[in-house]
């Protein structure tokens, strides 16, 4: 065998015996891309440089890959290009980092995709009006790749979707170049995991699943991946490594549906759904610790399931599990609303005229990423029954339009005086930067849907869990 199977515990491909270009018979496709993989001169194209495609060039760029980002937005690569990030947690001086290592350019100008030995897409695949997959950002960037695709190759589809799409969707695409998947070209699918803003775990040490779609295809992106990531798990097929993400992202609804529907049960018990949790993951094994929120949010756990629930009725069945999360997930908002209305009405007020403040206009903590934000269904329903509403969130100076809401606001100062006008404050995100016993001190009326102020105590009434 020439070259070693990747796997978890092959050495560093560093390591590997390569021959030489110019010794011996000519070598093959696969043969110089692995070589220029481990000189670490072959080009790395990520396409789509957002939270997922922007860490995959720092990730490239740091291993000594030469890296060209694409995206279609003229904006955000006159930004990348001077220097300048447009993602919170991702600081300009990175940018300039990456600047500086003269490893990386970025452009709009996709023929330049040429000049990539190996792409990365990493672009976004939504839901439609009638919750079916949106491939439109894929098959667009397929239709791009198939203009100048050349031997040699490498294409990597890294954006979630259902199991069959890199085989039935991406690879016809690529093929109507006339090159042929396997023999002219190299194709993959790996999932991205990033979890932005986890200070414990970005695009360097989560293990990277690979699916090839043959075994020279499987081999060659193994080897990419393995020269900047410790641990590289290799699969079957595409379809394994497809699925592998729904599934990871399904476990998560499933999960968080759970323990959004014994939240609502134990409160009318009395019983603490936090503290529950608290307890119940001290077990050593057999549990892991979900906890509820105000509804799901983010580009992955309310979407990719359904892409599986879409894809499964082409096969007669139904991801029963899958849509009862997604009942549950769905009402969060409406029993906050719920909540809050009960809350006011027990002090005597009505919803018609109250001042909420909302806190947190992100899906989750600590960043400033608000896509399907459960935030904004909740102020919106709040508008609707008359309250007025304001918000603050350290992280998103003002409410970006979103799709099917009409909510537009701008951040308010989290002071003494802001605070104390309203008649109820609703936290419903756990940024790190809230000082949580201020917030407590000086709210009249406190509504908790995160478990953020549960180690704060205070007299009476005042801080209700929904
Ligand atoms: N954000 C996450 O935490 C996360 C985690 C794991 C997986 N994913 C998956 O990764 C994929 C990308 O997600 P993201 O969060 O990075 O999205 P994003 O919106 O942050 O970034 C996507 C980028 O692609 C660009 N784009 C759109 N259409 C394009 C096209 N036709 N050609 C080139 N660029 C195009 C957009 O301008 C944008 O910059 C999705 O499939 C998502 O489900 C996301």
């Amino acid at each position: 065998m020439r070259y070693p199977e990747v796997t978890v515990d092959s050495p560093s491909i560093s390591t590997w015996v390569y021959p030489e270009e110019s010794e011996g018979p000519p070598i093959g496709e696969d043969e110089r891309v692995m070589l220029s993989i481990a000189r670490r001169s072959a080009r790395v194209g990520v396409i789509g440089l957002g939270y997922v495609g922007l860490p995959l060039v720092e990730l490239f760029a740091s291993g000594g890959f030469p890296v060209l980002g694409f995206d279609v937005d003229n904006h955000k690569i006159k930004l990348l290009s001077t220097g300048q990030s447009y993602i919170g947690h991702i600081p300009s001086s990175r940018i300039g980092a990456l600047q500086a290592s003269e490893r990386f350019q970025v452009t709009s100008d996709f023929a330049r995709l040429a000049e990539a030995d190996a792409i990365l897409i990493c672009v976004p695949t939504p839901l439609g009006n009638h919750r079916e997959p949106d491939l439109t950002a894929v098959t667009k960037t397929g239709e791009a790749i198939a203009k100048v695709l050349r031997q040699g190759q490498l294409v990597v589809l890294e954006s979630t979707t259902y199991p069959g799409t890199t085989r039935d969707v991406l690879c016809p695409i690529l093929e109507s170049s006339g090159l042929k998947a396997g023999d002219d070209f190299f194709l993959a699918f790996s999932p991205e995991r990033e979890d932005p803003g986890n200070p414990n775990f970005s695009a360097r040490n989560i293990p990277k699943v690979v699916g090839g779609w043959d075994a020279a295809s499987s081999r060659i992106a193994c080897a990419l991946y393995q020269a900047a990531i410790p641990r590289v798990v290799p699969v079957s097929t595409c379809e394994v490594a497809e699925a592998c993400k729904i599934l990871e992202n399904s476990y998560r609804a499933v999960n968080i549906a759970l323990v959004n529907e014994l939240k609502q049960v134990f409160e009318r018990m009395g019983i603490d759904i936090w503290e529950v949790i608290d307890a119940a993951k001290t077990k050593p094994f057999g549990f892991q610790a979900f906890y509820p929120g105000p509804g799901l949010g983010g580009h992955c756990i309310p979407i990719d399931p359904f892409y599986l629930t879409w894809a499964a009725r082409e096969y007669g069945l139904h991801t029963r599990f899958i849509e009862l999360a997604g009942e549950v997930n769905t009402a969060m908002p409406h029993y906050v609303v719920q909540r809050v209305i009960e809350s006011l009405n027990d002090l005597g007020k009505t919803i018609r005229g109250a001042r909420v403040l909302a806190l947190g206009a992100a899906y989750k903590p600590n960043v400033d990423d608000c896509r399907e934000s459960p935030s904004f269904e909740i102020m919106e329903l709040l508008q609707e029954r008359g309250a007025v509403v304001a918000y603050n969130d350290p992280h998103i100076p003002i409410l970006p339009p979103r799709r099917n809401y009409s909510v537009r606001l701008e951040s308010q100062p989290l002071t003494v005086e802001v605070l104390a006008e309203q008649d109820c404050v609703l936290i419903l995100t756990d940024h790190a930067a809230y000082d949580y016993e201020f917030i407590v001190r000086h709210s009249p009326l406190l509504i908790d849907t995160r478990g953020a102020t549960r180690h704060i105590s205070v007299q009476g009434e005042k801080i209700i869990r929904a």
